[in-house]
């Protein structure tokens, strides 16, 4: 398996595998792999990363910059998928080891909306005060580099309004 920077062959595959991989996520919105291609036409893809198996995409990881609060420079990752038939053989923790590592050279810390159960184990954590209006604070998760506590409101790129009813 092999993880790099997308290329644009990839673009159709990897909006297959978003959309695939969210189908098994009771909280997807159904527009994730639009956040994507928005992000994408946005040249706000900081980090867009597939993982490569015998020549196909089987999943891929987006990042894009944030803010928390009025303080820039946090990395926002997401979203993060892997196409069902390949969960639980270290894909997603590949994708996110290769995030963090890029990541680490550029950002204050890494941050996301997702399952505790699952990102705790890269380090990610609830911090006080960290929240996006709407989620609850628990599922609000940062992984600070330099040891900044985020405090306040994560702000994602406008692409993530495309979770909010019209
Ligand atoms: C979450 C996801 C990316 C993980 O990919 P993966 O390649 O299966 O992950 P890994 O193989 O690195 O890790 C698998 C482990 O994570 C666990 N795991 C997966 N999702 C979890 C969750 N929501 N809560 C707790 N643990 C979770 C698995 O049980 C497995 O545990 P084990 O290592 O003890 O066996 C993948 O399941 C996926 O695409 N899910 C649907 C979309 C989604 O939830 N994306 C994340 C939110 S945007």
């Amino acid at each position: 398996m092999l993880i790099r920077d997308e290329g644009p062959a990839d673009i159709p595959a990897i909006g297959r595998v978003v959309t695939e991989a969210m189908k098994m996520l009771a909280q997807a919105t159904g527009t994730e792999a639009a956040i994507v291609t928005r992000l994408r036409a946005d040249d706000a893809l900081t980090l867009s990363l597939v993982a490569e198996e015998e020549g196909a995409v089987i999943g891929h990881l987006a990042a894009s910059m944030a803010r928390v609060g009025s303080q820039d420079g946090w990395g926002l990752i997401g979203p993060l998928a892997v196409l069902p038939s390949w969960h639980g053989q270290g894909i997603g923790s590949a994708l996110m080891a290769e995030a963090l590592r890029r990541l680490r050279t550029t950002c204050r810390g890494a941050a996301l909306v997702g399952d505790p159960g699952y990102y705790h184990r890269f380090g990610f954590r609830a911090f006080p005060g960290l929240h996006v209006p709407g989620c609850p604070p628990e599922v609000v998760l940062a992984l600070p580099f330099d040891g900044t506590e985020p405090h306040g409101e994560l702000i994602h790129h406008p692409a993530f309004g495309l979770d909010q009813p019209e």
